[in-house]
């Protein structure tokens, strides 16, 4: 290991000036990476999947069972969820939402939509979502995150993530039994759990936290949405969040080279302590909005967040889920 180590810091000290070489082909906005210890090598990313627009429904699949984190919600089907308009598209963006038309009964739930691309991936894959706006009201959950076929046995990266009103976001992933993170390359967030393994008991996982206003929610929202970008390899997931203003030239011009990015909010090394390429297989993207539940139905987080009483009691008013929406501009996978 100490041999391999040291050849990945060559690489990465000397990629910055083996790419000065040739200006033009890349633009940089930030040399903040020469410092990053970390393995983000050089790689000529090709897109391979781009989904917006026209077809971007057809491209994934409509979760519709019982919301598994109990909340309480009715996943649609894709039939009833373009029929109610809560899953629709507008020109390249399409939008996601919570039914805000239904006043419902006591022991009733609310219609959402949970979506998985029908496209699995593995590492050495690199993925750029793009957000117009994202789910932001008290009572709800939403999520952009990955997961294999088998939970948690197969893994789930959580990119974007929090309840109710929350200002920022939180990062996690979560295995099964044997995975601990205990290499971290530079990365901007703050560890909030280092074991990932995930159990009925404890399904904190091992996170990181995203101290930056415009990485959740209202903040998000406010700052035009943004870019979640992340790169798989067996050898570490990082993440990158980019505010609308600050997304890279790089990004935009479908040439993303996440060596000139600045160093990642999260990261998550893979070592010893955890195999990637035993914890973390065949994920398929998802998003969704679910509403209470495990971890936005307790009365700890509504307080937490400032919102009043009781999540259940916010659910039969659907005013209080008009800005449960996402709107989404892109998601591209790059190999
Ligand atoms: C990426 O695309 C370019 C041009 O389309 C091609 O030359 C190159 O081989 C591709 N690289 C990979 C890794 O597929
Ligand atoms: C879809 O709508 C039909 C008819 O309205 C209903 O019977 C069915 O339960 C709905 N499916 C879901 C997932 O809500
Ligand atoms: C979604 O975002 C796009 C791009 O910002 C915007 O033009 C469109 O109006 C938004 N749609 C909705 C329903 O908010
Ligand atoms: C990377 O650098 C940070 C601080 O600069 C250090 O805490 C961390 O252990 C280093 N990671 C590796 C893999 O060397
Ligand atoms: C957020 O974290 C960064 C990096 O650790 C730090 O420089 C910054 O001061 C923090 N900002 C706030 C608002 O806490
Ligand atoms: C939550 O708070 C409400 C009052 O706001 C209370 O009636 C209820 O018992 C609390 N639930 C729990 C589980 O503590
Ligand atoms: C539902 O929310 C959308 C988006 O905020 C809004 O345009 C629409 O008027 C709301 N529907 C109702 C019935 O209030």
């Amino acid at each position: 290991m100490p041999c391999l180590f040291a050849a990945l810091l060559l690489i990465s000290v000397s990629l910055p000036i083996l790419t000065e070489a040739g200006p033009g082909s890349r633009s940089f906005r930030s040399r903040r990476t020469a410092s990053t210890n970390s393995t983000i090598v050089f790689k000529n990313w090709n897109r391979t999947d781009w989904y917006r627009g026209n077809d971007f429904l057809e491209k994934w699949d409509f979760f519709d069972a019982p919301d598994p984190t109990h909340g309480l919600v009715n996943y649609q089907n894709v039939g009833n969820a373009t029929q109610k308009k809560l899953a629709l598209v507008q020109g390249d963006n399409v939008i996601l939402a919570v039914d805000n038309t239904t006043t419902l009964q006591p022991g009733q739930k609310r219609d959402s939509v949970r979506i998985s691309s029908k496209a699995k991936y593995n590492a050495g894959t690199l993925f750029i979502a793009d957000f117009a706006s994202m789910p932001a009201a008290c009572g709800v959950w939403p999520a952009w995150w990955t997961v294999g076929p088998s939970w948690p046995t197969h893994g789930e990266v959580d990119l974007l993530e929090g309840v109710h009103k929350f200002g920022t976001n939180k990062m996690t992933l979560h295995t099964s039994a044997g995975c601990v993170i205990d290499r971290r390359d530079q990365m901007t967030g703050k560890v909030d759990g280092t074991n990932c393994e995930s159990s009925n008991a404890d399904n904190q996982g091992c996170g990181v936290l995203d101290n930056s206003t415009t990485s959740y929610g209202d903040g998000f929202n406010k700052a035009g949405g943004g870019v979640y970008a992340h790169m798989w390899t067996n050898d570490a997931i990082h993440i990158w969040h980019f505010a609308r203003a600050d997304i890279p030239v790089d990004i935009t011009a479908n040439t993303p080279d996440p060596t000139t990015w600045p160093v990642p909010v999260g990261s998550f090394g893979a070592g010893p302590d955890c195999d990637f390429s035993q914890h973390f297989q065949d994920h398929v993207l998802t998003i969704d909005t679910t509403i209470c539940g495990d971890w936005a139905g307790n009365n700890k987080s509504m307080h937490a967040a400032g919102c009043p009483g009781t999540c259940e009691a916010l659910l039969a008013e659907p005013s209080n889920f008009n800005l449960a929406r996402w709107n989404i501009s892109s998601i591209s996978v790059y190999q």
